[in-house]
């Protein structure tokens, strides 16, 4: 039997645990501080830089769902997931809204609709970067 101030130490741990991930899936600025910025701050390779808004600009016509799901999969010099290959769809979406709107738009965190659009656009790029 588990004492029961055993239990409530797990318990508090595991709240901790998920507010913790909860508030980092929110905030596409850390993600964008920790795997983007070392490309978007500098525009390394030709990285659309973080308030280019001529860059940013055409990029944020092109729409969300598209450029979310294409930077996901990768595009040229732009690596797949930002290089770290355990970053969520979510995590990313949330890292481009800020970098959008850091550049002119002004996005919001994709809701459920929008998600299943950008996953699907993801399994259509993957199965045409395979042919
Ligand atoms: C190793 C450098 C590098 C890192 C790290 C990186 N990017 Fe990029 N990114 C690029 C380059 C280079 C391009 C331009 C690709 C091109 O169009 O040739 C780009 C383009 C993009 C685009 C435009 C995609 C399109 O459809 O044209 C988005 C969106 C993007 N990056 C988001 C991100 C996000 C979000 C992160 C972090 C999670 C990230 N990038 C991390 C180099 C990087």
């Amino acid at each position: 039997m588990m004492r029961p101030n055993t239990a409530s130490y797990l318990f508090s741990t595991c709240a901790l645990l998920m507010f913790s991930a909860t508030t980092l899936a929110n905030s596409g600025e850390l993600t964008y501080q920790q795997v983007c910025a070392s490309c978007h701050t500098p525009g390394v390779a030709g990285a659309p830089k973080l308030g280019d808004k001529v860059k940013w600009g055409a990029l944020i016509k092109e729409g969300q769902v598209q450029i979310t799901a294409h930077g996901y999969v990768g595009v040229r010099g732009m690596p797949a997931k930002g290089g770290k290959p355990d970053l969520t769809v979510s995590d990313f979406a949330a890292s481009v809204v800020y970098m959008a709107n850091q550049s002119g738009a002004s996005w919001k965190n994709p809701d459920d609709a929008m998600m299943k659009k950008i996953d699907a656009e993801i399994q259509r790029r993957q199965a045409q970067l395979r042919k």
